[in-house]
């Protein structure tokens, strides 16, 4: 069976779509060669795509990757969200890693071809979007651990839910396990990150949370990032954020809502917030919310964080509905584009 065949010839109802579960037919490949550098472009059958067993994209986790969203517009017209924000962080991460970096330009135009070939199933004005995943992989085969010598960069699509259908998540912050360590990859968007975050994310859900809390590596006090998300908290009189230490994703939302409470003249600190600090101002009344943001979860509100045997509240969820809405004012296209962030496709 053709991937063209595989993907139902009627999708279901955008809001239906969920996240990740409905993978376009099509990938757009290019692949790197350390002499000849980057070969032209390809667009292929996703299951065209195949990866050796004894890769060092497989074998070793030589693999960055990013994630971006595709909006439809009111005029029906395509843009993406914040574009080269996303080609300068899978730079970032690939040089973490040593892997090849693509210029800009021709991952610009590797993500332009990929929402060219679904554009088909962009979810229509308001009710979703087409996620994108740039994967840039190792692909020379040989068991011996060495830089390979040959690359491939592929986008694969899914269209997906807009992110305002999403509940209020509870988290519990792990106190043992470490997602990243000062002079390791916590900066870069690479596989070896999410296969350490799982083992937590799995006791989280045992204890019946939705997702683990990840903390420093040092003390296991201070917020770091959720598995998927950055995290915000909003106390009375201004919001913190964790600041972008060695280890956590530089989130591109997280930066964008920064960027919409300082139009706002919210006061924002980006500052360490220790799990004391959250009682502290539990106890106090002066905390309000927390919440999450990313790009496959837009700003998601958290309705609890649990650790041994403590816990700490959102109250409100004022501000965190008000930044949902501005963001997906900005990704939709309703919203004035203040800061040029979207990029017609
Ligand atoms: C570990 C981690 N932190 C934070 C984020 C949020 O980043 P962004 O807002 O760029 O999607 C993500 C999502 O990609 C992530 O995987």
């Amino acid at each position: 069976m053709s991937p063209a065949e595989r993907w139902p010839a009627h999708l279901p109802e955008p809001e239906a779509l969920s996240f990740g579960r409905y993978l376009a037919p099509f990938v757009v490949v290019a692949e790197h060669d350390a002499q000849q550098g980057w070969l032209p472009l390809e667009v292929l059958p996703r299951h065209a795509v195949r990866l050796d067993i004894a890769s060092g994209g497989l074998q070793y986790g030589l693999s960055v990757f990013e994630g971006l969203k595709a909006y439809r517009d009111a005029a029906a017209g395509l843009h993406l969200f914040r574009p080269d924000a996303h080609c300068q962080r899978l730079a970032h991460s690939a040089r973490q890693l040593h892997l090849p970096v693509m210029p800009d330009e021709l991952l610009m135009s590797m993500m332009r071809r990929a929402v060219d070939v679904h554009r088909d199933h962009v979810p229509p004005y308001r009710r979703g979007a087409l996620y994108l995943r740039p994967t840039l992989y190792a692909l020379e085969e040989g068991l011996g651990l060495k830089a390979s010598a040959r690359h491939a960069l592929c986008i694969v699509a899914t269209p997906c839910s807009a992110t305002s259908v999403a509940p209020a998540r509870r988290l519990w912050a792990e106190r043992e396990l470490i997602r990243a360590a000062p002079g390791g990859l916590g900066t870069a968007k690479t596989a070896a990150n999410y296969a350490a975050s799982m083992l937590g994310a799995q006791r989280a859900r045992a204890r019946g949370y939705d997702d683990a809390l990840w903390l420093d590596a040092a003390e296991h006090r201070y917020l770091a990032e959720a598995g998927t998300m950055n995290l915000f908290i909003v106390l009375r009189d201004r919001v913190l954020t964790p600041p972008l230490d060695a280890c956590i994703l530089a989130g591109i939302t997280r930066d964008s809502v920064l960027r919409r409470l300082a139009d706002r003249g919210v006061p924002v600190e980006q500052r360490p917030i220790a799990l004391d600090d959250l009682l502290h101002w539990q106890s106090r009344g002066e905390l309000l919310e927390c919440f999450g943001t990313g790009t496959a979860a837009g700003v998601a509100p958290i309705a609890e964080i649990g650790w041994d045997a403590a816990c700490v509240r959102s109250i409100d969820t004022q501000r965190s509905t008000q930044l949902a809405r501005q963001l997906a004012d900005d990704q939709d296209g309703v919203a004035d584009d203040l800061h040029g962030w979207r990029i017609a496709v």
